[in-house]
């Protein structure tokens, strides 16, 4: 009997402390990202070729996969190591957006999202914006 309520208890210790480290690795969801009409209204320059979203995969691939998964889920490797979820490129909350959102967003970044602008080129980010859109809903 002792025996059995020494059992009950060690499991409520280990059962309240994995609830306590699964809820210390859930990620925050972002905070709303507003945009500037300016570039919220961009026309995208680069038209979204075949040629356009493969030199987009290889950026994507070398720049953002490791956060953002390679299947934009947001699941990479250092993704997962974030504390804000860096997004579901595949969901209508992504796809609702406009090209010159996303380009801005990569531009500029926020908080753990880190600035291309110093290191990727205008038509670089625009083939991203182009490759991004091919994760589908
Ligand atoms: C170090 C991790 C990291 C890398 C590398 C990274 N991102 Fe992000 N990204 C984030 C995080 C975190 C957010 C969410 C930021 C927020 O909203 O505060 C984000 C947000 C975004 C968003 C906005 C998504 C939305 O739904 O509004 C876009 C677009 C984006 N990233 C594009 C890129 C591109 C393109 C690259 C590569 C050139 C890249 N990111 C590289 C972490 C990363």
């Amino acid at each position: 009997m002792k025996n059995a309520i020494l059992l009950t208890s060690a499991g409520a210790v280990l059962m309240a402390f994995l609830l306590m480290s699964f809820s210390a690795y859930q990620q925050k969801q972002p905070e709303p990202w507003p945009v500037p009409a300016e570039y919220k209204n961009m026309a995208n320059p680069v038209k979204a070729d075949e040629a356009s979203v493969k030199l987009g995969a290889a950026a994507y691939a070398r720049n953002c996969a490791s956060c953002h998964g390679r299947t934009g889920l947001g699941d990479g490797p250092k993704g997962r190591a974030l504390k804000t979820f860096s997004g579901d490129f595949s969901g209508a909350a992504y796809h609702n957006q406009t090209d010159g959102e996303h380009f801005y967003k990569t531009k500029f970044g926020r908080g753990e999202m880190p600035a291309y602008d110093k290191k990727i080129s205008d038509t670089d980010m625009w083939h991203m914006v182009n490759y991004m859109r091919t994760f589908k809903k």
